[in-house]
């Protein structure tokens, strides 16, 4: 019998978003870290977990102190961030964190704004929210049109900006003069608030999240938006994740650094207990290894440079990455070239511009087995 629900008609016909989840020898296709954590990074989080089992009866703690102080710390070290545990905040990935914030600032009537091509679940995040999503192209380049975007500012008002940098899947990062143009046009250009009876009714700003879950992996001289988080730009977050430069996708931990009112806006949307006292107790013990699990950051940077030369030396494109993969092209027929990488046991994701695909970073044995199969599936 065919179900009869009431599902909400803008979910009609919706199917749910994801890589296809294929098991191959070589998978470079969601941008994860190739290398597993080490034994003794196992064992650190086991005894955590452990640990943390022995008080499963209780709810963990909702808030999290220890964890936002050891993310802070984190930051501090690794661009030089001084944010306070306060202006931290986490939840089950990035995703989550993103989904939190939209929860908080969109809604009904109100606008997300982002630059195309980027991630895929921002659309996701938005309809999830009953947010409107609007977007504008980036340049051929895949840099932002900073005056475009400015415009685009002025005329939509949006609730929330969302610019990922290093961008996924073009691999480009801001600099830091097209952020710092894009607060101050940000600010008093937010959603207009219903007046109280008896008062004017008052501009917002728009709140600008820069999404760096690449930001390690950026070339030298790259900088982080995170230098800019604080009560100079309180409508400003910057997304971070353990997925991919830490190595530690499976674990689902996103975070994100802001002025301390844009955090305590988000306290109200979450799910009480929304981070597991298993997650909270692996992220501090996986924290604590931080050293050793960057430790691969450099190689495969260097691995990704590499590439992108090796790409361009077999006369394809391959565009600059900021991040942990490289977006190539074109192909006739992407779909096929895809086909052939995967029948050869090597996965990547047809995502992008069209004819475009891209490869994550992973081991120098993997990169082999990739250009390999890549030379016969274009028959070079
Ligand atoms: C630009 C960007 N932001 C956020 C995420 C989500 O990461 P997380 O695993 O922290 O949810 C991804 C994952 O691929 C991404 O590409």
């Amino acid at each position: 019998m065919n179900a009869n629900l009431p599902l909400r008609p803008d979910l009609e016909g919706e199917s749910p978003y994801g890589a296809p989840e294929i098991d191959v020898p070589v998978r470079l296709n969601v941008n994860e870290n190739p290398y597993p954590p080490s034994a003794a990074v196992i064992e650190s989080i086991a005894t955590a977990v452990a640990q943390a089992a022995q008080g499963l009866n209780r709810y963990p703690e909702r808030d999290f102190p220890r964890l936002r102080a050891a993310l802070a710390d984190y930051l501090a070290t690794e661009s030089g961030a001084h944010a306070t545990p306060e202006q931290i905040w986490a939840a089950n990935g990035s995703n989550e964190v993103m989904l939190h914030v939209l929860q908080a600032f969109g809604g009904p009537g109100r606008t997300c704004l982002t630059f195309t091509p980027t991630y895929s679940m921002y659309p996701e995040y938005a309809r999830d929210t009953l947010t409107d999503y609007e977007t504008r192209p980036r340049r051929k380049d895949f840099t932002l049109d900073v005056d475009a975007a400015v415009s685009a500012i002025n005329e939509l008002r949006p609730a929330v900006v969302v610019l990922a940098s290093p961008n996924n899947p073009t691999g480009t990062a801001l600099p830091l003069e097209d952020i710092k143009r894009i607060l101050e046009a940000a600010r008093g250009h937010g959603p207009v608030l219903e007046a109280e009876i008896g008062s004017p009714a008052r501009v917002s700003d728009c709140v600008v999240v820069i999404d760096e879950a690449y930001a390690e992996f950026r070339r030298p001289g790259v900088p982080s938006a995170l230098e800019l988080v604080g009560p100079a730009h309180p409508h400003l977050a910057v997304t971070r994740t353990m997925s991919k430069a830490f190595g530690a996708a499976g674990l689902r931990l996103g975070y994100l650094a802001a002025d301390r009112a844009l955090v305590d806006a988000l306290r109200v949307v979450r799910l009480p207990y929304h981070l597991s006292a298993v997650t909270q107790a692996a992220a501090l013990a996986a924290l604590s290894h931080r050293a050793e699990l960057m430790a691969q950051v450099a190689s495969l940077r260097d691995e990704r440079d590499a590439f992108v030369e090796w790409l361009r030396a077999q006369g394809l494109s391959a565009h600059e990455s900021d991040a942990n993969f490289v977006l190539f092209g074109p192909f006739p027929d992407r779909e096929a070239v895809w086909r052939a990488l995967l029948d050869a046991g090597v996965l990547i994701r047809v995502v992008g511009p069209e004819g475009f695909l891209r490869a994550s970073i992973g081991t120098p044995d993997e990169m082999a087995r990739l250009r390999t199969a890549l030379t016969a599936a274009i028959g070079r």
